[in-house]
C-alpha cells in the first residue's frame, strides 16, 4: 500500500475520498490478499444502523498480517517483546516464527473444540502469546474479546457471560512493575458465574502456582507440544465479526463494541502507514496494553499488517525508573513511539534527571493517544523526548471507530500544539449544535459526529443492535455522535475537548460514572452517591465520588477503605475514586434528577461559581455539599 507524501498529496487524496469514496477505498483494498474479491464496495444507513464494506468478499486477517509477508520479509522482526524486569531477555519473533506458532496456537485452539463464529475470551498479561492467541483466534475465524488484565473477576463475568465465551485464554499471573498479579486465580473466580466456558488455556509466566480444573483448564506449552505447525486461515466474509471489545459509555454496563473483518482490515494498515509515516524497517512502539482498542489497531493488527516490527512491553513507565521508557527507546533503537498524554505528565513530573541519560536519537516521529493532551505536556513531549525534530501526531480516535480519524500526518500535516488537526483521507467529521445542526465555517465549536461511513466503523453491541442505535445513532439524524466536545480553528483545525456525556477518561481510560456509582452503592452503608469528573494534574481528569449513607459515619476512613476495595472487586482499581466525600443529601431537580453541573463544579474547585440553582428542590443541600468539598 502506497503511502502519503505531501501536504498536497493529502489534499487531493482527501478530495478524492469525499467526491468518490467508493472507488477511493477499493483502490486501498486492492492492496491486500483476497480469497475473493467484493461484489459491492459500500452500502449504508445511519438508521438501523446497517454498514457493510466490502460484501462478497472472502479473505481472512491473517492470511494478510502473516502469510503475505513471508517471502518478502520472513526472517524480519515481526514482534520484539520487552519483559517487565530489565533484567530478563527479550525476544525476537520473526514474521515466519510467529506464522508457526500462530498456526499451532490455531490447532490448539480446535482440538479444544473452538470453531468459526465461537467468542473466545482472552484476559492475559503484555507477552507475545496475547498476539498470538488473537491471531490465532482470527486464523479459524473465532472472534477474540480480549479483557484487560486489570479488571476484576466481576467485570471478567460480565464480559465473558455478555458474549456467551465458551474458552477463556489465561496465564498463571502477570507481572507488572513491582507487583505479581494472580490472572489465573481472577479467573477462576469469575467463572463461578459463567457456564458457558468450556475451557480454559493457561499460559505459565510466573510460574506461581495455580488451580487447574480437571477436565477443563489445560496448560498452553503442554497443548503446544506435538501439535501440528500446519493450518490454513479460515475463508471469513467481509462482515464476518474479528473481534468484541468493551467499552464504557454514559449509562448502563459496558457495551461489546464489534469490529468486522475487512473494513478494519483495510483502515487499520491505511491509517498506520499514513499517520506514522511508517517506513519499511522501521522501529514501531506503542505502549498501549493490548486490552484497549490502541493495542488491537497498533500493536497488533496495523504494523503487522503494514509487515512492521512491532514492539510489546510488558511492564509500566515507572519501573524500575521513570526512565524506563526511554532506556527501552535507546535499547531498541525505536523510531516511532506512541504513548498516552497520561504517561508523558507522570514522567515529566519526576523531572529531567530520568531523561537526560538517554540519546534518544533513533526517534523519527512520536504520538500520543486516549486522551486531550495539554500545552505544557505536548510542549515538554516535542522538546525533551522528540529533541523538536520529531513531529507529534496527536491522534483522535475511538473504541468505536477502530482507527484513527483525526490527527496529523507525520512530517506533512502543520502541527499545532493540543489540536489532533485534521481528519484523515475518508473520515467527514462535522460539528453539531444543541438543535442537531450542522455547524458551517471556521472558529467554531460543537458537538464532534461523523457524516459518512468509514471502512473501520462499529457495526454493532454485541448482543443488542437497538443500544448501538439508540448510543450512536439516534442523537442526530445520519449522523454518527462521537459524545465528544470539539473546536474546529480559523484553520479548519479540530481540537478535541473532552466528553459531553456521562464518560470520564482517566489516564486515558475510559469509565462510566454510572458503573462506579453502581459499585459504590453495592457498598452495604451507602445508600446513594454521584460520580463525577475533575481536572486531575496527571490522570487528565480524577474520579468524585458524593455518598449519601444510610447512618451517621464514625470513622469515614474506615467508610473510604471500603468504598475502595468495593470499586476495586466489582470494576478494577482504574475506577478507584481519587476523593470520596460523605454527604447528607445530592443537589436534584423537583423530578429527581441529580443536577451533576452543580457536583462537577463543586468537584473542581469552583463552588463560587454554580450558576443558577433555584430549580433544585432543596438548594440548601448545596452549601453544606460546598463546605465538605474536597
Ligand atoms: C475517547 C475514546 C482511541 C484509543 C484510546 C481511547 C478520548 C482519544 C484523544 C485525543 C482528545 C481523545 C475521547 C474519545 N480521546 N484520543 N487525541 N485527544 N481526546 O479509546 O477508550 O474508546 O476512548 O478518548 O474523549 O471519545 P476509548
Amino acid at each position: 500500500m502506497k503511502k502519503i507524501n505531501s501536504f498536497e498529496e493529502y489534499q487531493t487524496e482527501y478530495a478524492r475520498s469525499v467526491a468518490t469514496p467508493e472507488l477511493f477505498w477499493a483502490g486501498k483494498a486492492n492492496s491486500f490478499y483476497w480469497y475473493k474479491k467484493w461484489d459491492s464496495v459500500l452500502n449504508w444507513n445511519f438508521n438501523e444502523p446497517n454498514v457493510k464494506w466490502f460484501e462478497g468478499g472472502k479473505l481472512n486477517i491473517t492470511e494478510n498480517c502473516l502469510d503475505r509477508h513471508l517471502k518478502k520479509r520472513g526472517d524480519k522482526t515481526a514482534i520484539t517483546w520487552v519483559p517487565n524486569d530489565p533484567n530478563e531477555v527479550s525476544r525476537h519473533l520473526s514474521y515466519k516464527e510467529l506464522h508457526r506458532e500462530v498456526c499451532k496456537f490455531s490447532n490448539v485452539l480446535r482440538s479444544n473444540g473452538a470453531k468459526k463464529g465461537d467468542r473466545i475470551c482472552l484476559y492475559m498479561p503484555m507477552v507475545p502469546e496475547l498476539a498470538i492467541a488473537v491471531l490465532a483466534c482470527a486464523r479459524i475465524g473465532a472472534i477474540h474479546s480480549v479483557v484487560f488484565a486489570g479488571f476484576s473477576a466481576q467485570s471478567l463475568a460480565d464480559r465473558i457471560n455478555d458474549a456467551t465465551c465458551n474458552i477463556v485464554i489465561t496465564a498463571d499471573g502477570a507481572f507488572r512493575g513491582v507487583k505479581k498479579i494472580g490472572l489465573k486465580a481472577i479467573v477462576d473466580e469469575g467463572l463461578q458465574q459463567c457456564d458457558t466456558v468450556k475451557k480454559v488455556i493457561v499460559l505459565e509466566r510466573t510460574k506461581e502456582e495455580v488451580f487447574m480444573q480437571e477436565g477443563r483448564d489445560v496448560w498452553w506449552h503442554e497443548e503446544m507440544t506435538s501439535i501440528s505447525d500446519i493450518r490454513p486461515a479460515e475463508a471469513m466474509n467481509s462482515e464476518d465479526t474479528l473481534f468484541i471489545l468493551y467499552t464504557s459509555g454514559s449509562t448502563g454496563k459496558p457495551k461489546g463494541v464489534v469490529h468486522t473483518t475487512a473494513g478494519y482490515m483495510v483502515y487499520a494498515e491505511y491509517s498506520f502507514r499514513n499517520v506514522f509515516q511508517y517506513e519499511d524497517g522501521d522501529v514501531y512502539w506503542c505502549t498501549a496494553d493490548i486490552g484497549w482498542i490502541t493495542g488491537h489497531s497498533y500493536i497488533i493488527y496495523g504494523p503487522l499488517l503494514a509487515g512492521a516490527t512491532t514492539m510489546m512491553f510488558e511492564g509500566v513507565p515507572s519501573y524500575p525508573d521513570a526512565g524506563r521508557f526511554w532506556d527501552i527507546v535507546d535499547k531498541y533503537q525505536v523510531n516511532i513511539f506512541y504513548t498516552a498524554p497520561t504517561a508523558i505528565r507522570a514522567l515529566q513530573a519526576k523531572g529531567l534527571g530520568f531523561v537526560k541519560p538517554y540519546k534518544l536519537d533513533s526517534l523519527k516521529v512520536i504520538g500520543t493517544v486516549g486522551e486531550p493532551i495539554n500545552e505544557e505536556a505536548w510542549q515538554w513531549y516535542y522538546e525533551h523526548i522528540g529533541k523538536e525534530k520529531c513531529p507529534i501526531v496527536d491522534t483522535w480516535w475511538q473504541t468505536e471507530t477502530g482507527g484513527i480519524m483525526i490527527s496529523p500526518l507525520a512530517g506533512i500535516t502543520d502541527l499545532k500544539p493540543t489540536y489532533a488537526t485534521l481528519p484523515l483521507p475518508g473520515i467527514q467529521p462535522c460539528l453539531v449544535d444543541g438543535d442537531g445542526e450542522e455547524i458551517d465555517g471556521n472558529n467554531v465549536s460543537g458537538n464532534l459526529c461523523i457524516k459518512y461511513p468509514w471502512p473501520s466503523m462499529i457495526r454493532t453491541t454485541y448482543g443488542d443492535h437497538e443500544r448501538c442505535r439508540q448510543v450512536y445513532f439516534s442523537a442526530y439524524q445520519d449522523k454518527y455522535f462521537t459524545g465528544d466536545g470539539c473546536r474546529r480553528d480559523e484553520n479548519g483545525f479540530y481540537r478535541i475537548t473532552g466528553r459531553v456525556d456521562d464518560v470520564i477518561n482517566v489516564s486515558g481510560h475510559r469509565i462510566g460514572t454510572a458503573e462506579v456509582e453502581d459499585a459504590i452503592n453495592t457498598y452495604e452503608k451507602v445508600v446513594e452517591s454521584a460520580v463525577v469528573g475533575y481536572p486531575h494534574e496527571i490522570k487528565g481528569q480524577g474520579i468524585y465520588a458524593f455518598v449519601i449513607c444510610d447512618e451517621e459515619i464514625k470513622n469515614e476512613d474506615t467508610l473510604k477503605a471500603a468504598i475502595l476495595t468495593q470499586v476495586t472487586q466489582v470494576i478494577g482499581p482504574i475506577a478507584k475514586p481519587d476523593k470520596i466525600q460523605v454527604v447528607s443529601g445530592l443537589p436534584k431537580t423537583r423530578s429527581g434528577k441529580i443536577m451533576r453541573r452543580i457536583l462537577r463544579k463543586v468537584a473542581s474547585g469552583e463552588a463560587n461559581n454554580l450558576g443558577d440553582v433555584s430549580t433544585l428542590l432543596d438548594p440548601s443541600v448545596v452549601d453544606k455539599i460546598k463546605q465538605g468539598a474536597i
